[in-house]
């Protein structure tokens, strides 16, 4: 029986050793340290020898056992700590499904207003910005609008000052370059402007581009020309354009441009009030009163000028009929585009 406890202790111990994780580590319980494994058994068998030999057996098979059971609770501790290193040290796992970053994506009117910009580079204007709190001097003066002249009425203006505020149009940019530079110009001025007012058409604060073209022999029809081959490219069609006599103090003849309902392509709807027609720009010939005030000989330099609003073409051109969704920061909305 002696023999038989130490071949069992070193069979053990040889078995401890080569235990790498948690299933073996539970077999090796089970068959030597188990309540039918091979230590029970041997202790079972203790009946069976003689009554002097008993205790000295009997404790020696209770130390070996004790022995093993330390070894293997040991054994178990390091066999968990690995199995957790290396769980942890296993990195991410790949194979895992994706979780896709929220992208960002630029606002309809930065849309539209890069997209106008293309179009007016591409028949070679340049780009110039200015100042949205401007000096009455450039957004009325300079533009053959002094004071108290009855066109001031329909800015809705929101001063700073007595001579200062927040550019109400896109124009001043015209007084601007012409007063620093020579013609030939072929300029446009992107930006915002500002205006007291707010209802399903308008925001207090929205987007202009402003466009002028100064050289010697301008007619309508160069204006008219510039404008067609813009709305034919804006919106993709063959859209006709309608010029309508209206009144600017800075030009002369002056136009307000409608182009054909892209809606209901002329027939007629709610959204052009059954007129077949939607106004999207002001226009006409730079007055020479203009001309003058920023140094120009009127008999030399003739030029036209224009203004588009933005949102205007954003909503025609993705049949938006509520400005105000433009600037409510809906989710909903801004991911549409
Ligand atoms: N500035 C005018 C407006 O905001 C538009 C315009 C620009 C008209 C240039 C004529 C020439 O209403």
């Amino acid at each position: 029986m002696e023999n038989e406890l130490y071949s069992l202790e070193t069979e053990a111990k040889e078995c401890l050793q080569n235990l790498s994780d948690e299933t073996q580590a539970e077999e090796f319980r089970i068959r030597f340290l188990g309540r039918k494994g091979q230590f029970s058994t041997i202790m079972r068998s203790l009946g069976g020898v003689s009554a002097e030999d008993r205790p000295r057996l009997g404790q020696l098979a209770n130390s070996v056992k004790a022995e093993i059971e330390q070894l293997f609770e040991k054994k178990k501790a390091t066999i968990q700590n690995t199995t957790s290193l290396s769980e942890s040290s296993a990195g991410p796992d790949l194979t895992l499904p994706g979780r896709c970053p929220a992208g960002g994506r630029l606002h309809p009117v930065t849309l539209i207003m890069q997209e106008t910009c293309a179009i007016f580079e591409s028949l070679g204007f340049s780009v110039a910005e200015g100042p949205d709190v401007e000096q009455d001097y450039y957004n009325f003066e300079a533009l053959n609008i002094p004071a108290h002249h009855p066109a001031r009425d329909m800015h809705d203006t929101f001063y700073v000052s007595d001579s200062i505020l927040l550019r109400t149009h896109t124009s001043p940019m015209q007084a601007r370059i012409m007063e620093t530079q020579e013609p030939p110009l072929r300029v446009i001025a992107p930006g915002k402007v500002y205006r007291c007012d707010s209802d399903i058409t308008h925001t207090p604060m929205f987007h202009q581009v402003e466009g002028f073209l100064v050289d010697k022999d301008i007619s309508f029809a160069d204006l008219k020309g510039v404008l067609t081959v813009f709305t034919q490219k804006m919106f993709k069609k063959d859209l006709p354009l309608r010029f309508r006599p209206s009144f600017f103090p800075f030009t002369e003849p002056s136009a307000e441009v409608d182009i054909a309902c892209v809606m209901c392509n002329g027939a007629g709807c709610r959204v052009c009030k059954k007129t077949g027609w939607l106004e999207i720009l002001g226009s006409g010939m730079i007055d020479p009163e203009v001309f003058k005030m920023v140094g120009y000989d009127p008999k030399v330099y003739s030029g036209f000028a224009f203004g588009l609003g933005i949102e205007r073409i954003a909503m025609l051109k993705y049949g938006i009929d509520d400005i105000r969704l433009f600037y409510e920061n809906d989710q909903r909305f801004l991911s549409q585009f």
